[in-house]
């Protein structure tokens, strides 16, 4: 289905059972009747791609499709979203301020003298921070989003539109993450970040608790055999956590779990290769912005670190080749949308890479397209460029 492109595959050398609770299923409930909640939630589809499978020789290829998610063209709305939604509530808790308000309260603006005066932000490649931007001004809370030289203008001002300040800083992700939390640890703003490391978990928990209605939707709307096979990007390894965390959580025997990077900035298989969470030292010059991250997040490896059952690092021509794959067919994926199902097509048309992942004419395998087109300008020379 795909041209020929390089690849690698490692089976986890570390697989079995993971010995650690990342994420409690209280946790999830609780996340779960939240977002449920608020207006605007719909379950996104679950794409049946039947010509896909037939082709790559699998029983079944389905794909969850994020590009309509609460209009913000990404899953990361379940994340950082519900995350903001939750800091503001336990700080007017905290301060005295309401103890039992809700996010209505907050987003009928009952709050706002008090939600006005925090500030919320983040380091981003574009998703997380529209999703935290989004969630600052329904919530009524003020919001600065640092992004690093390489991120598109086209989705600063896609943040921009929900009124944060955008500060663009020098470098990398990683600048944009160290820049952020020096400034709010000097001017007493609230960090909301996506990865996590030793010492502050708590809100990359409650974003990864968000991440998983993403994967209870999509085995809600699964059929027939059950999933033997997940395909999943990894960034800082979140949202591949999250969902591995869920899909054990629903399916038993859980299927088996692919995570799938840029070659550039595969810093999960990396981490893999060593046996301990790694940062890594390339460039990550990556058109899969979402997904050009250095180091794993801390909660995240502790799961995936056993979890997964495979990590694969494909090159950018492959993203690009999926994209206009499925746009052939209708469906709208980015660039980082794309990966986990590029990665499962480059698999599953290599002898080597069906043997050592076990894809066969039983399989049946769910992928995430996890972004529509957020750079739309970009999404369209790219789908056309081939
Ligand atoms: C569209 C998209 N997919 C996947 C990811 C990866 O998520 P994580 O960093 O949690 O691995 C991102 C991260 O920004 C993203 O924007």
């Amino acid at each position: 289905m795909l041209r020929p492109h390089p690849f690698r595959v490692l089976p986890n050398p570390r697989a079995r059972g993971p010995g650690m609770t990342v994420l409690s299923s209280s946790g999830f409930r609780r996340a779960k009747a939240e977002i449920t909640s608020w207006s605007g939630y719909t379950p996104t589809p679950l794409r049946d791609l039947p010509d896909v499978a037939r082709s790559s020789g699998l029983a079944a290829v389905r794909l969850k499709d994020e590009a309509m998610r609460f209009g913000l063209q990404s899953f990361k709305a379940l994340g950082g979203a519900y995350a903001v939604g939750t800091l503001l509530l336990n700080e007017l808790a905290r301060t005295g301020a309401a103890s039992g308000a809700t996010t209505a309260d907050l987003e009928a603006g009952t709050h706002a003298p008090v939600t006005r005066c925090i500030t919320v932000t983040c380091a981003t490649d574009g998703n997380h921070g529209r999703a935290v931007a989004w969630a600052a001004q329904r919530f009524r809370a003020r919001c600065v989003i640092f992004i690093h030289a390489g991120v598109s203008q086209a989705r600063a001002e896609a943040i921009a539109r929900y009124g944060a300040e955008i500060r663009r800083v020098p470098g990398a992700y990683d600048d944009a993450v160290r820049d952020a939390a020096q400034e709010a640890d000097a001017h007493g703003w609230h960090v909301v970040s996506d990865t996590s490391w030793p010492g502050y978990t708590e809100i990359p928990r409650t974003i990864m608790q968000g991440y998983r209605l993403m994967a209870d939707e999509a085995a809600d709307q699964w059929t027939g055999d059950p999933p033997t096979h997940v395909f999943i990007q990894g960034g800082v390894g979140g949202v591949a956590a999250a969902v591995s965390i869920h899909m054990r959580a629903r399916f038993k025997p859980s299927p088996a779990l692919v995570v799938v990077e840029p070659d550039r900035a595969a810093c999960l298989l990396a981490s893999a290769q060593v046996g301990e969470r790694t940062a890594i030292g390339d460039d990550l010059d990556t058109i899969m912005a979402g997904l050009a991250c250095g180091e794993p997040s801390l909660l995240a490896w502790q799961e995936l670190d056993r979890a997964a059952a495979a990590f694969m690092a494909i090159p950018d021509e492959a993203a690009v080749e999926t994209m206009r794959l499925l746009a052939h067919r209708g469906i709208e994926s980015g660039e980082s949308g794309v990966a986990g199902i590029a990665g499962l097509l480059l698999a599953a048309s290599d002898p080597a890479a069906r043997a050592s992942l076990g894809l066969d004419g039983e399989s049946c395998v769910l992928a995430f397209s996890t972004e529509g087109g957020t750079d739309a300008a970009l999404y369209t020379r790219l789908v056309q460029s081939i």
